[in-house]
């Protein structure tokens, strides 16, 4: 069975991404403040952080098989210059294929009808290994729609008082994890992962 997780670097205050109040590079220094490299897809993309946090990086990289991020997050970095840094096709949620685009290659599929459809692509795609969903409205479609996993969290101690929660208008709330299940302590970061309960 091909796992669902998502993951996300979030702040003290359960948020991912704060666009309007800044603050928002605060979250990703722990992926920059040690001298263990972990290099990615992108020639000019190495990531420098603890010994503990290259594992779990490393980690990451070698059980994901395919990413599930919605059509904001793709304009937004502009596609990654053509490949995720993660080196996996990403399937992105969308209304309407970008212009200029193909509906699909190896290393983007747009899916035009739906969270469900696209988790299955996605399913597809990594065979064996895990689906990685970004957070925001997209991880909370994919827990209302009883096809999550996992969550992980890569906690940092910052409070941006405002932004993106991980869960972004969920409409199951509340809703209880189990665990965490693991526990791991970075150099200014903690990663944390707790198991969705399957729906009873
Ligand atoms: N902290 C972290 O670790 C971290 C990591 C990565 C990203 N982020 C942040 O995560 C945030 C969320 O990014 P995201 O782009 O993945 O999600 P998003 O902002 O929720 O994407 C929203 C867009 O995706 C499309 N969409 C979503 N659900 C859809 C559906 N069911 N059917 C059709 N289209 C749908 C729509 O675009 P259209 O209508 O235009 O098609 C919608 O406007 C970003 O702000 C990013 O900065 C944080």
């Amino acid at each position: 069975m091909t796992k669902v997780t998502t993951g996300a670097t979030m702040s003290l205050d359960g948020y991912i991404a704060d666009a309007s109040h800044g603050g928002f590079e605060y979250l990703f220094q722990w992926y920059e403040n040690g001298d263990v490299e972990t290099p990615t897809a992108d020639p000019e993309l190495t990531f420098r952080t603890s010994a503990t946090s290259a594992r779990h990086l490393r980690a990451l990289t070698e059980r994901t098989g395919a990413l599930v991020v919605g059509r904001r997050l793709f304009d937004i970095t502009s596609g990654w210059g053509g490949r995720h840094p993660l080196d996996v096709p990403v399937v992105v949620v969308t209304h309407s294929v970008p212009e200029g685009w193909a509906p699909e290659n190896d290393s983007f599929v747009f899916v035009t009808d739906g969270i469900e459809s696209a988790i299955a692509r996605a399913k597809a795609i990594a065979g064996d290994k895990e689906v990685g969903v970004n957070g925001g409205t997209i991880a909370a479609q994919v827990v209302e729609a009883g096809l999550l996993d996992e969550v992980h969290v890569d906690l940092v101690p910052v409070l941006l008082g405002a932004g993106i929660p991980l869960f972004a208008d969920l409409k199951i709330a509340p809703l209880q994890l189990d665990g965490p299940f693991s526990v791991v302590e970075g150099d200014g970061v903690t990663h944390l992962a707790y198991r969705v309960r399957p729906a009873a």
